[in-house]
């Protein structure tokens, strides 16, 4: 579904990431690890086609969606067109809007009725319950894990079918986490394509069906969750021994 080809990027004239390749079928959950500056955020921004700055030049290699360059698709067709939703770094929810208005916010440049926006939101509550009864509270006023189901939300209204989540379990307690995750794997369940980028190694592993390990923007490890797991490099490095 998405692969990404020997990328190498840069911002300015420090390249980040040196020659990045990864596949990423339909249906999976797959995840990236890597310590904090590996080039993960770098990866990301770089398939939502993000403009400088926030995001990085191509300067080498590919990345393909259903088998067609998106190098040249603009950031709001990889959402609208393409159906790739991230859910970033630190979540970026607004905290001086409400909750519904955080989802409805991202539908505005969606030429739908909105009917089908109501639809949506009404999915998006059906999938966490916590934010239908919180929906008119401001965004600040939620919990860690509550503003990450936002940002999960809001991501899940422009109707994407795959998901690029940045560190999903950063900041959250450990209960939050599984249940952020449990819900993550019903979505996958149901059909969600699943990318996320994690620090956090044990969880990652414990969710995604394979991943690949990056360091200083390459990739210097891959296989299933198991594999990675039993790995003893990745062992040391990211599981603590
Ligand atoms: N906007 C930027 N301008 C310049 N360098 C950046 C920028 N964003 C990230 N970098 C650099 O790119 C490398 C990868 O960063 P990043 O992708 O954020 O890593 P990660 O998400 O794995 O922590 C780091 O060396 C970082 O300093
Ligand atoms: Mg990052």
């Amino acid at each position: 579904m998405l692969s990404v080809e020997n990328l190498h990027v840069r911002y300015g004239n420090i390249e980040a990431l040196h020659g990045v390749s990864f596949t990423l079928e339909r249906g999976e959950i797959v995840t990236l690890i890597g310590a904090n500056g590996a080039g993960k955020t770098t990866t990301l921004h770089s398939i939502m086609r993000l403009p400088p700055p926030e995001a990085p030049r191509v300067t080498q290699g590919d990345i393909r969606f259903e088998g067609a360059s998106i190098l040249g698709v603009e950031p709001h067709d990889v959402v609208r067109r393409l159906g790739i939703g991230l859910v970033p770094e630190g979540r970026r929810i607004f905290g001086n809007l409400t909750v519904q208005e955080n989802l409805t916010l991202a539908t505005y440049a969606r030429k739908d009725d909105s009917a089908a926006v109501q639809q949506d939101l009404g999915r998006v509550f059906e999938l966490f319950p916590r934010l239908k009864e919180r929906q008119r509270q401001l965004a600040d006023s939620l919990s860690g894990g509550e503003q990450q189901m936002l940002a999960v939300g809001r991501a899940l209204m422009s109707r994407c079918e795959v998901i690029l989540l940045d560190e999903p379990s950063m900041g959250l307690a450990p209960l939050l986490m599984f249940d952020m995750f449990r819900t993550l794997k019903h979505l996958n369940e149901e059909g969600l394509t699943i990318l996320v980028v994690e620090q956090n190694a044990k969880v990652a592993l414990d969710f995604a069906h394979r991943g690949y390990v990056m360091d200083t923007g390459a990739i210097v490890a891959e296989g299933t969750s198991a594999e990675l797991r039993a790995d003893p490099s990745v062992k040391k490095a990211y599981l603590g021994g």
